[in-house]
């Protein structure tokens, strides 16, 4: 059971906090550069690292998104990656996600800024993507052996260092809160939210989870558009259920449910 309040946590005063975490950052590897956060994790988790290992560079050369996607990272960027190790069978592994989007949007509104979850996995601002998750699991007989967390968040660099076909759809802190955004606070920030609901998670209260995170998504009772592999489908956007699968309903009443695939928000229906 997690004691601390919200209230009591540390909120960020100039940029800078102090964390106190219990698990998450307890191990901090920073490199200048590196293919990608995430594949040194892995390296490091099969080395048998703690559980909490933060993983993080100032660029990356390799850096990937969902998808197979490349995940374009130049300097003034937040990249980094986590070693999770948690008793939680593979079809819990979502839940690390969804966590790690709570604790982006609530990290970003200590800004004073409106940040939302848009599913499955992004973080947006003013309807454009700010922060991508790509959580990645190495299991054994469906429970997992480790999870390694990866988040990129686009924070002071200029946009025109990002590809043009994602140009119009980014945004960046920086632009958003109207000044440069001091990383180290800002990583000290999430840092202190994921282990607040990772300790959640691991007391067994991941509904709480579920619940925290459908307050945060804004993509429920929008009119959206989904590509998954197989089809693709318009609708309205109804339910997110505890596996993290969103409830479509298409304009012939069909429901189809999803449990991957790139959502696009269309309008909003309420
Ligand atoms: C997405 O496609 O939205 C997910 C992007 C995830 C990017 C982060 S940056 C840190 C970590 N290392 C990677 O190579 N990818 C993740």
């Amino acid at each position: 059971m997690n004691n601390s309040s919200k209230e009591e946590r540390p909120k960020i005063e100039n940029d800078i906090i102090d964390s106190n975490t219990k698990i998450i950052g307890n191990k901090i590897h920073t490199f200048d550069i590196v293919d990608s956060t995430n594949e040194e994790a892995k390296k490091l988790a099969d080395k048998g690292v703690k559980e909490g290992t933060v993983i993080i560079a100032k660029m990356q050369k390799a850096g990937k998104g969902r998808l197979n996607r490349d995940w374009v990272s130049p300097k003034g960027g937040l990249w980094f990656s986590i070693v999770l190790r948690p008793d939680i069978g593979s079809e819990d592994s979502t839940k690390i996600t969804m966590l790690a989007g709570i604790a982006v949007v609530e990290s970003i509104r200590y800004y004073g800024i409106d940040a939302s979850i848009k599913w499955p996995n992004d973080v947006l601002i003013n309807g454009k993507k700010v922060c991508g998750i790509l959580t990645e699991m190495r299991s054994h007989n469906k429970d997992v052996d480790y999870i390694v967390l990866g988040l990129g968040i686009n924070v002071n660099f200029d946009l025109e260092e990002l590809p043009e076909q994602i140009r119009s759809s980014a945004t960046s802190l920086r632009y958003e809160v109207g000044r440069d955004v001091q990383i180290q606070g800002l990583l000290q920030q999430i840092i202190t939210e994921v282990d607040y609901y990772y300790d959640i998670l691991k007391s067994g209260e991941s509904d709480k989870i579920v619940e925290n995170w459908k307050k945060l998504c804004d993509t429920l009772g929008r009119n959206v558009k989904i590509k998954s592999l197989n089809e693709t489908i318009e609708g309205v956007a109804f339910d997110i259920d505890d596996m993290g699968a969103l409830s479509v309903k298409a304009g012939d009443g069909k429901i189809h449910k999803f449990l991957a695939g790139d959502c696009i928000h269309i309008s909003s229906i309420i």
